[in-house]
């Protein structure tokens, strides 16, 4: 990394954690990503689910066909769990490239989740043949029982399912998804390493206040919700650290303006447009910038066994207005930070 005075250039990052949707979509927020980020893994939550090796070659086929021209993005597709997932399947996927990942969804914990798993045990076999392939688990790291609290729901996944699943897998490869609580980051922390963690913008950035700021606010609404200050600083420590087992993934999560500003709004945070400049501004309010090329472009790859990047991405210290809604398609969209400025952006 060279830093200058107004200039931090780093090897092109990567994105770990992303939703492109699909379609018409897809098509307007794919380039907010391509801009900053070399590849990305590309969540598998479509209607109907990413579940097979030919729907996601069909879908990577589609993301790069909407692709615009001159921009170099490879995408990094991810097979959505269920309880039907065949072993041998998923397998072929991961041997053929046709996946590089898969997706935990516990049913109803998340954005299209219904298809998810209903209970760990029904895909023992499944987490089997990834220990032997050396496949990583990407997991929405949630309970779903009623009777858990909603900021409870993370720490508690850790008791009953992690901590169990790992005892009888203990080589599975697993990325606990978005962490958002002390617990996640100790939990992470004390395994081995074979056990990682993505983190996001907005847990770096928002606390559990940032939902009722002077009004209920469903652009600060994702999953898992945004937690206590004490566990928000607890996931700072764990990014700006320098620990290898946490990288950058956005979960940038894009729903329409009108379903999030609703009765029953959606969960997701739409921060691909300014994603690096958000990392950027944790990072030197935390005064390490100097480690935020490992955090996003060095400790993902090395996880996942693939060759960091060739290329370089420049920010240069200059306010970067966010606007207040970006188009995609006919949809409307509020990216993260809406309306502020920030302190760093892409050159
Ligand atoms: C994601 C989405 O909208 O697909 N939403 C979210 O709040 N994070 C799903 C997910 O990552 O859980
Ligand atoms: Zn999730
Ligand atoms: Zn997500």
């Amino acid at each position: 990394m060279t830093a200058e005075t107004m200039r931090l250039t780093i090897r092109r990052p990567d994105d770990w954690h992303l939703h492109l949707r699909d379609g018409a979509m897809m098509a307007g927020v794919l380039p907010y990503t391509a801009r900053q980020f070399a590849r990305a893994i590309v969540m598998p939550n479509l209607a109907p689910p990413v579940t097979t090796p030919d729907a996601a070659d069909a879908y990577r086929q589609r993301i790069l066909d909407a692709l615009p021209e001159g921009m170099d993005f490879t995408p990094l597709m991810t097979c959505y769990l269920t309880d039907e997932t065949v072993p041998g399947q998923l397998a072929d996927g991961f041997q053929r490239g046709s996946f590089v990942a898969a997706k935990l969804y516990p049913a109803g914990a998340t954005t299209n989740s219904a298809h998810g798993v209903t209970d760990i045990a029904n895909i023992r076999a499944v987490l089997a043949e990834m220990e032997k392939q050396g496949m990583v688990l990407c997991v929405h790291g949630e309970v779903t029982r009623a009777d858990v609290d909603v900021f409870d729901r993370e720490a508690v996944f850790i008791e009953d399912v992690l901590i169990p699943t790992l005892a009888d897998f203990p080589g599975l490869k697993v990325v606990f998804e978005h962490i958002t609580t002390k617990d996640a980051v100790d939990f992470v922390l004390a395994a081995g390493d074979n056990v990682a963690a993505t983190i996001t913008p907005q847990h770096l950035m928002l606390n559990r206040n940032a939902l009722f700021e002077g009004g209920l606010r469903p652009h600060a609404y994702c999953l898992p919700v945004v937690k206590r200050e004490e566990h928000r600083r607890a996931v700072r420590r764990a990014a700006t650290g320098g620990s290898p087992k946490f990288f950058l993934g956005t979960d940038s999560a894009p729903h329409a303006r009108h379903a999030k500003e609703s009765s029953c709004g959606c969960a997701g945070i739409f921060n691909a447009p300014f994603a690096l400049e958000t990392y950027a501004t944790v990072f030197e309010e935390e005064g390490v910038l100097d480690r935020l090329e490992a955090f996003a472009s060095v400790h993902g790859p090395a996880f996942y066994d693939l060759p960091l990047n060739e290329g370089t991405v420049t920010l240069e210290k200059a306010p970067a207005m966010v606007p207040d809604a970006v188009q995609a398609g006919e949809e409307t969209l509020v990216p993260f930070c809406a309306g502020m400025t920030l302190g760093w952006r892409l050159a």
